[in-house]
């Protein structure tokens, strides 16, 4: 197993002055014109340009969400595509934006109520972020619209993950996007989902050099699958992104 240290708690807070006084359902839409604006003087090619607005991943994860999306497609990996952790979708439409020409489900698993209670693994600096991070579900139809996605393929599923994974089945998930910052919420999504990931899919951990929690999380998981390997995308430091792949003969 590769052993990565990176430093970490929690990602700053931007404008953590202002928040306090702000509506958290006007969040997404705040958000949404602050990276429009960011957006006039970056250039991006499609999808990305379109998705930037309805997003917080980086551009090196955004880009390996699409390659591995890409992959198990080339290499005909069964099953759904799956994101936990949406907020306004822009990772999820990428996704969906490369499924387009197959017949794979999208599902995605969101409470859209900002994060949840942080746990001990978190540290004090995840606490602040403890009802933060609020998306919109009208905002993932709009961004899937504008990609001219099929809401026929799109299964949302709005809940506490706690609440929504027992009542969901998928059988087998090709590619799964944990996106959910803590701890806790990224152990549940492991042990509910890595049975169901079909041998050569994959998982990419967004959170995994950001939240000390995921990465704790990730650890202890790796810990008990050693025939697994972390695997990195892209320059350290400049938002790589981790994943593992499912080796395909089950150990
Ligand atoms: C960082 S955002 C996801 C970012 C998104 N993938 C993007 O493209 O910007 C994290 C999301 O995880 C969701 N979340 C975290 N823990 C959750 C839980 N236990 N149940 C449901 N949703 C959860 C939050 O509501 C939030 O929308």
């Amino acid at each position: 197993m590769t052993k990565i240290s990176i430093e970490q708690g929690a990602p700053e807070q931007s404008y953590s002055w202002l928040r306090p006084f702000l509506p958290k359902k006007l969040q997404p839409y705040l958000r949404g014109i602050r990276k429009f604006w960011q957006l006039r003087s970056l250039k991006l090619d499609e999808p990305y340009k379109t998705i930037f607005p309805y997003t917080q991943v980086s551009q090196m994860r955004q880009q390996n969400l699409i390659r591995l999306s890409m992959i198990v497609n080339e290499n005909r990996i069964n099953g759904a595509l799956v994101e936990c952790g949406v907020l306004d979708g822009g990772t999820a439409a990428l996704m969906a934006y490369t499924a387009k020409e197959t017949s794979r489900s999208i599902h995605l698993f969101d409470a859209w109520e900002g994060l949840p209670e942080s746990t001990e693994e978190d540290g004090v600096a995840g606490k602040k972020w403890v009802g933060e991070v609020v998306g919109s579900p009208k905002r993932v139809a709009e961004i899937m619209t504008k990609l001219s996605i099929s809401s026929e393929k799109i299964f949302i599923h709005r809940g506490w993950f706690e609440d929504t994974f027992p009542n969901v089945s998928i059988s087998e998930i090709a590619l799964l996007h944990i996106d959910c910052d803590f701890y806790s919420p990224t152990t549940l999504c492991l042990s509910r989902w890595y049975p169901h990931i079909s041998p050569g899919g994959y998982i990419q951990f967004d959170d995994y050099s950001a939240f000390q929690g995921c990465k704790q999380a990730v650890d202890e998981f790796l810990n008990i699958h050693p025939e697994i390997e972390l695997q990195v995308f892209g320059t350290i430091g400049q938002g790589e992104a981790y994943f593992i792949q499912k080796p395909f003969i089950d150990n």
